[in-house]
């Protein structure tokens, strides 16, 4: 019996050696250790050896099965290790195949405009001020010279977190910001930033935007650097051929208050669609620093003057572009944002 055991792990080794293929391994198996197969045969012929040799004998079939099997799981990976080399070697994966291009993405229009007027501004001297979009109802309007119940709180529709924190209606909150923390040296700033309005989206307006407002304060700072600042920037930002104009307006922050017009970019003041045949855009809202609001900085309004202005950045954009919808500044569409 023990010779037929031996006999059968030099043959279940052998002729797993000449297995070549994956293919043949079941094969193999079925022959050797299925429930059919010959070792499992020589565990069932145990029963009619005499008693005394039956352990030995039980012992040595069990080894040379955990040895077969073995075997067979490290033949089995040798086979397929080298399948794979094969495969590899015959160039089955070409691994010097160029890779899928990650498309790479670029800057939103808005981003972009925002860079430019920051870049004009800054070579005129004017640094860059951030303020945050969630303010108290005493920046953005009580400090601006807005006081409560004043009735021109109604061109500013409000988002209210509370009764005393706002989402920031514009940009000019920034201003006593910067002034407070910086009084009394002289101011030459930008505050870039989006604002919030608690509007209907339409084509034309949505409830977000952005804006940049600028402010300057100083020893005798006068209306005509106002002017001649606001003039400089319009012609490097839509061309040098830019004309503007000065319109008498009104703003509590400011006194005087202005608004800046342009002459328009597509038809050179003739007259067209996009500023509706009047040959004129608007470009902000402008004037010299209020006294009072001076005075809310910590300047002395008898010492210190400034100028302000304050700028939408979607609405030009959609003029010089001829963008049709603001909304597409906001949805995230990439065939809008590929244009740009
Ligand atoms: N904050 C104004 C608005 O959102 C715009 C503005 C007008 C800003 C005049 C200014 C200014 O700094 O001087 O309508």
């Amino acid at each position: 019996m023990l010779d037929t055991i031996e006999a059968l792990h030099t043959e279940g080794l052998e002729t797993l050696r000449a297995v070549e293929q994956p293919a043949q391994l079941p094969e193999w198996y079925r022959t050797y250790l299925g429930r059919k197969g010959k070792l499992t045969e020589a565990l069932r012929g145990l029963g009619a050896l005499p008693a005394d040799q039956r352990p030995a004998a039980g012992k040595r079939v069990n080894e040379v099965k955990e040895a077969l099997q073995a075997a067979f799981d490290a033949h089995q990976d040798a086979l397929k290790a080298a399948e794979l080399e094969a495969s590899l070697a015959t160039g089955a994966v070409d691994i010097t195949l160029p890779g899928r291009p990650v498309a790479p993405g670029h800057l939103h229009l808005s981003t972009r405009t925002l860079r430019r007027i920051r870049e004009i501004f800054a070579e005129m001297g004017f640094q860059v001020y951030e303020a945050p979009q969630v303010e108290t109802d005493e920046n953005n309007f009580g400090l601006l010279n807005i006081p409560p119940y004043h009735p021109a709180r109604d061109m500013w529709d409000t988002f209210w977190v509370d009764d005393q924190v706002v989402l920031r209606t514009h940009t000019s909150p920034g201003q006593i910001r910067c002034m407070r923390e910086h009084h009394p040296a002289p101011i030459r700033v930008i505050l870039p930033g989006k604002c919030y309005r608690y509007e209907q989206i339409t084509p034309r307006s949505e409830h977000q935007f952005f804006q940049v407002e600028g402010l300057a304060v100083g020893h005798g700072i006068r209306f005509t650097d106002l002017i001649g600042t606001l003039r400089a920037f319009t012609r490097k930002m839509y061309g040098e051929a830019r004309r503007i104009r000065i319109r008498g307006s009104y703003f509590p922050f400011t006194e005087p208050s202005v608004e800046l017009d342009m002459d328009c970019m597509l038809c050179g003041g003739s007259g067209c669609r996009v500023c509706k045949h009047t040959g004129w855009l608007e470009v902000a809202g402008a004037g010299m620093v209020h006294p009072v609001v001076l005075a809310n900085g910590g300047y002395d309004p008898a010492e210190w003057s400034g100028f302000a202005f304050g700028m939408g950045l979607e609405r030009p954009a959609m003029l010089h572009h001829r963008i049709e919808d603001i909304r597409y500044f906001y949805n995230n569409d990439l065939r809008f944002l590929q244009q740009f």
